[in-house]
């Protein structure tokens, strides 16, 4: 048996209760978890926003060693570090191949069949990984080996928020230098977007969330301008940018309300990208007038548009090499038993990413 946070159902309380994983198959992997964050779309499993089956495992961002390593697994072995991919490529469907893995059509859906409880109740487990425990049995093609030596907690966010934020920025805009970039919402996702625009050489910067609190840690990561957001930010936004808006904007928080502020805060024939995850009946309106006469682009970052077998061991490697510093992106280092007050916190807006080391 191993702990793990469970939900019992939208807006339960969450309980570290004692699982019973499945046995191991020949195709599986069972991991031990190092550390595992805090991410948005697991609070979007319990707060009615998805629909999962519940008792539920909850976590996708993780990192850990492999313990065991099903027969018909190669890649990785007992002793591999590794982190956890919630969207595994099947690499035979059409998607696959056609150099969209991210958008995989085997791609476990918002839970999975994934154990039982002590009274011997089903679990299901997040994204297919539960990785909120102490161990995950997952299919083999969800664990990507990364070098040994990545600190645990930033190995973690590879897997999710950074993985996204980082894609969103390279692979689905392809911010170029000098090209002006606005991020409204800044968790973990959101400061990982700052991060990899200032990279790519982006100014301005314009960070926006909903109160002052965000700002140090927007300017640690790099933004060059912080925004509190209003009904007046397309306006300040202009102000920043020559009167025009910016080149791209990323909605990092997942509402209609704020896609509707990316989008008018962007210049005629700039870029929006959608990268938080909305409910079904939030609805955007844009008028079919501005729609044609702005020229701009309105599109999605489904997982960074990435393919998590070549874009984590990359950022690994920049993680080791110190081009990359992850560190100002966590601010909470907890134990699984302070998870609950995590969610809690990032209910309220509060704080970088939160990740459980175990
Ligand atoms: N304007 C600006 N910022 C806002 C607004 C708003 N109207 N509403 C919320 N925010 C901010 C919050 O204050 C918080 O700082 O958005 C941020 C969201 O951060 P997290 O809750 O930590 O979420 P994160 O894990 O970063 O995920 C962001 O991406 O992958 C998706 O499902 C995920 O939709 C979520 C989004
Ligand atoms: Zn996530």
């Amino acid at each position: 048996m191993v702990r793990a946070l469970v939900s019992r159902g939208v807006d339960g309380p969450l309980v570290v209760e004692d699982i019973t994983l499945p046995d191991l198959g020949p195709d599986s992997v069972r991991v031990r978890v190092r550390a595992a964050g805090v991410c948005h779309s697991d609070l979007s499993m319990i707060n009615g926003t998805l629909a999962p089956s519940f008792p539920l495992v909850l976590g996708h961002e993780a990192a850990g060693v492999v313990v065991a390593a099903g027969d018909r697994v190669t890649h990785v072995s007992a002793g591999d570090e590794v982190v956890l991919n919630w969207s595994p490529a099947c690499r035979q469907c059409w998607h696959c191949t056609h150099g969209q893995p991210w958008l995989c059509e085997t791609a476990a859906g918002p839970a999975k069949p994934g154990g039982t409880t002590a009274d011997g109740t089903p679990v299901s487990v997040t994204l297919g990984l539960g990785a909120l425990a102490e161990e995950v049995l997952v299919p083999g093609n969800a664990v990507v080996k990364v070098p040994a030596g990545v600190p645990a907690d930033v190995a973690a966010l590879l897997g999710c928020a950074v993985l996204t934020g980082t894609g969103a920025v390279r692979n689905t805009a392809a911010v170029r230098d000098g090209e002006s970039v606005l991020v409204i919402g800044l968790g973990g996702v959101g400061l990982s977007v700052v991060l990899a625009a200032r990279a790519a050489g982006a100014a301005p910067v314009i960070a926006v969330d909903v109160s002052e609190a965000k700002r140090p840690l927007a300017e640690a990561v790099g933004a060059t301008d912080y925004l509190v957001s209003d009904e007046r930010l397309a306006k300040a936004v202009r102000g920043l940018t020559e009167g025009r808006g910016v080149d791209h904007a990323f909605e990092c928080v997942g509402r209609s309300a704020t896609i509707q502020a990316a989008w008018r805060a962007t210049r005629r024939g700039g870029q929006v990208t959608v990268v938080g995850m909305g409910r079904r009946d939030d609805m955007v309106s844009l008028g079919a007038l501005d729609i044609f006469h702005s020229a701009k682009v309105l599109r999605s970052s489904v997982y960074g548009a990435a393919d998590p077998d070549r874009d984590v061991p990359a950022l690994a490697a920049s993680v080791l090499n110190k081009t990359l510093n992850l560190g100002p992106l966590i601010t909470d280092r907890i134990e699984l038993d302070d998870a609950p007050g995590a969610f809690e916190r990032m209910a309220r807006g509060e704080g970088g990413r939160s990740v459980v080391v175990f």
